[in-house]
């Protein structure tokens, strides 16, 4: 513990004085000699944009040494869609012995990021993994006791915090535009695209992904935890499973196999993106992940309604809400504070003058290559007693709203530049997003409220460290 806090203290400092300490989890990585990288998990996030996109946007700053995948069909397909070169692996401890990595990329499903992370960090390499960190607080403690044993990094891939327009509140929110925060509300629309994609996989099980309480829901109490400067105390939740699962009117094995192709709104034709085709169907036989599996069948137990209430050790409260089958994709959020409110929203369709279908959208959103398409959207500033202000801010549609690319740029291109408004994140950063996740499903199956301090070593601290 000590140990540890010492070295939070020096990451704290690293952010003051960024590019003289030593600890910041993105800082250090070398800018005169490539990296030797690893990849496991060699799904659709992993092969795009932690794959192709690297090799495509950093040639003369990294190679991959190796890609990792329990399913051999997948893996193979995984280099040839790359471009790599590098040699393919089943076994994980083999391609580490092996090819001797100085970063590894988690990039599996969910539940097995620790078994990774754990590893590669005792094996002595930097580790760089997906969000969530993990699904529950018992692998957030095996992951922090192999931090803390190690002399690794060990990052996160918050994208979302590095987009242009969350940027923006953080930025007003630390120079106190309006003073002290005492109130949030969060309210995160997935649509009828976005959403019902959870309820097709893996994501649909709470051994699978934790829930979107953890998987999704882990990049907003991220944004919380970060905008607030603070980590979470308690938490009180409600939640049930209303539309997707049992609740549908029929249900099959899965869409391409389905008798009710005509009368289902959800019916999604996997034939016709070659790539989800290479991907995913041609490699079923390997280990019977279905990527179009049916929504709604029987064994989905995840929620598809979550509602929280969120106490802060600063004393802020929040009032969050996820949806999973809302008509259209977007978010609103106020602050508010002792001296003024802030408000914000994006891609609320009936707030701007365009009527883009949704399904694009979601495209959009995960598309690495869409450079020169621009969304505006307006933050509001409204300080007590005064008139209020309309702060325009530009975002990339692409790419996570542009998050996406800084946070590579970050870690590949500028590991050294100073990081004012504190958007790298680490290992404390990832347990603390995941655990308010957890206290959400725990309060849910209790019917309490539930402490944070009380599900990981970790105490929660009023300035996050
Ligand atoms: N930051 C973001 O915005 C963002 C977006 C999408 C996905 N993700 C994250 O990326 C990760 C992958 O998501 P995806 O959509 O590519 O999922 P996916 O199902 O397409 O890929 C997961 C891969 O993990 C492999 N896998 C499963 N169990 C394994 C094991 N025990 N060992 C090794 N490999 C195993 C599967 O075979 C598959 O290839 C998830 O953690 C997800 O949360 C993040």
């Amino acid at each position: 513990m000590e140990n540890h806090s010492r070295r939070s203290f020096l990451y704290s400092l690293s952010m003051l004085a960024a590019g003289t300490a030593l600890t910041s989890p993105l800082y250090g990585f070398s800018t005169t000699k490539k990296l030797k990288l690893v990849l496991v998990g060699t799904g659709v996030r992993g092969i795009s944009f932690w794959g192709k996109r690297l090799l495509e946007q950093y040639p003369d700053k990294l190679e991959f040494v190796g890609l990792c995948d329990i399913n051999p069909g997948r893996v193979a397909y995984a280099k040839k869609f790359m471009g790599a070169s590098c040699p393919t692996f089943t076994d994980f401890d083999k391609m580490i012995k092996e090819q001797k990595p100085d970063l590894i990329i988690v990039t599996t499903k969910d539940a097995v990021h620790h078994e990774y992370i754990i590893k590669g960090l005792k094996y002595g390499c930097d580790v760089l993994t997906e969000k969530p960190l993990t699904i529950d607080e018992d692998k957030c403690q095996q992951i922090l006791a192999a931090e803390r044993a190690s002399n690794k990094k060990l990052i996160v891939g918050f994208n979302y915090r590095w987009g242009p327009y969350v940027t923006k509140i953080k930025e007003l929110l630390a120079e106190g535009a309006i003073g002290e925060i005492t109130s949030v509300d969060f309210n995160w629309y997935l649509n009828t695209h976005h959403g019902a994609s959870y309820f097709r996989r893996w994501h649909g099980l709470m051994n699978g992904g934790g829930s979107l309480w953890v998987h999704k829901a882990t990049h907003h109490f991220d944004l919380l935890n970060w905008w607030l400067d603070s980590d979470p105390e308690e938490v009180f939740a409600y939640g049930a499973l209303e539309h997707y699962g049992k609740n549908g009117p029929f249900r099959s094995k899965n869409c391409r196999s389905c008798d009710h192709k005509k009368d289902c709104k959800y019916y999604w034709d996997i034939t016709k993106s070659d790539h989800d085709m290479r991907l995913y169907v041609d490699n079923e036989k390997y280990d019977g992940y279905l990527r179009d599996a049916c929504l709604f069948r029987n064994e989905i137990d995840i929620y598809d309604k979550m509602s929280a209430q969120i106490r802060y050790a600063n004393k802020a409260v929040v009032n969050y809400s996820l949806t999973t089958y809302s008509p259209f994709e977007g978010w609103r959020l106020a602050f508010n504070g002792q001296k003024g409110r802030i408000e914000a929203w994006t891609d609320i369709p009936f707030f701007k003058n365009e009527n883009l279908s949704q399904a694009e959208l979601h495209a959009a959103e995960m598309n690495q290559n869409l450079k020169e398409d621009t969304a505006v959207e307006p933050v509001i500033l409204f300080k007590n007693w005064e008139n209020f202000k309309t702060i325009n801010v530009t975002s990339e549609r692409g790419g996570h709203g542009g998050g996406d690319k800084r946070l590579h740029d970050k870690i590949f291109v500028n590991p050294n530049a100073a990081d004012p408004l504190k958007h790298s994140a680490g290992v404390r950063d990832g347990v603390m997003s995941v655990l308010i996740g957890v206290a959400a499903r725990k309060s849910i199956q209790t019917g309490q409220p539930i402490k944070i301090a009380n599900l990981t070593d970790l105490k929660p601290s009023a300035n996050r460290v």
